[in-house]
């Protein structure tokens, strides 16, 4: 069976990416990273997609239309099926949302509609959430909404600190992003609004709490 062409947006470091380039070396995973564009030249992810032996580029146009006709014109050659933003930093184009929608993805380190924008882990920090996570979701033009596809939910501990947090939810978006974009490519999703429904697909039976301590203290 032919394997879904995804291209990757990045403008960093590419950790996501890397998880998505692991995920496609087993033959059998549905989908295969086709392109990946950065619209920063240092990216350290495309090191990482030149490793792998995956096309790669550069569009570092500073004007928003332009990037977007020119990553639309790169991806389309490379004859790409879905868009993932993995730490894509820049707005896009309300027009390129449009023409790729339903077919463009995102993860968030939180569990959205919580903590929308930059800086979110500090934000989950600062509400005093008990839990944060991270969310991939259909992508739609307004900043961090769209229809939610997976998220893995991680506890806040009382001594974490912005470095730490960040790299519990870091761990868990390297194992959802494979997830959601796997099922994306099983034709398994379902849009409804802004509801997502998972062919086949399971939820855990059992609520987590934090702090998790038994109904009895012992005391007394
Ligand atoms: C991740 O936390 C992702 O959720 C957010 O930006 C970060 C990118 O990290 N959108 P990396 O470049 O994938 O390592």
């Amino acid at each position: 069976m032919a394997r879904l062409r995804v291209g990757v947006l990045i403008s960093g470091r590419g950790s996501n990416l890397q998880a998505l380039i692991e995920a496609a070396a087993d033959p059998r995973y549905p989908a295969e990273i086709a392109l990946v564009i950065s619209n920063r030249p240092e990216a350290a992810g495309l090191q990482r997609a030149a490793a792998a032996g995956i096309a790669h580029q550069v569009i570092a146009e500073a004007d928003r239309a332009g990037f977007a006709a020119a990553a639309d014109r790169a991806l389309k050659q490379h004859g790409v099926e879905l868009v993932a933003l993995a730490g894509f930093m820049r707005l896009l184009d309300a027009g390129f949302v449009e023409s790729w929608r339903d077919r463009l993805i995102n993860i968030h380190p939180s569990l959205l509609p919580a903590f929308p924008g930059l800086y979110p882990q500090r934000q989950a920090l600062a509400a005093g959430a008990r839990f944060s996570g991270c969310t991939v979701h259909f992508v739609r033009v307004e900043v961090d909404t769209g229809p939610i596809i997976a998220q893995a939910v991680v506890p806040v501990r009382d001594d974490d600190d912005e470095a730490r947090l960040s790299a519990r939810i870091l761990a868990a978006e390297h194992r959802l992003y494979p997830l959601a974009l796997r099922l994306y490519a099983e034709g398994r999703l379902k849009i409804a609004g802004n509801r997502v429904t998972v062919a086949g697909g399971s939820a855990p039976e059992i609520a987590a709490l934090n702090p998790s301590e038994p109904l009895a203290s012992g005391r007394g």
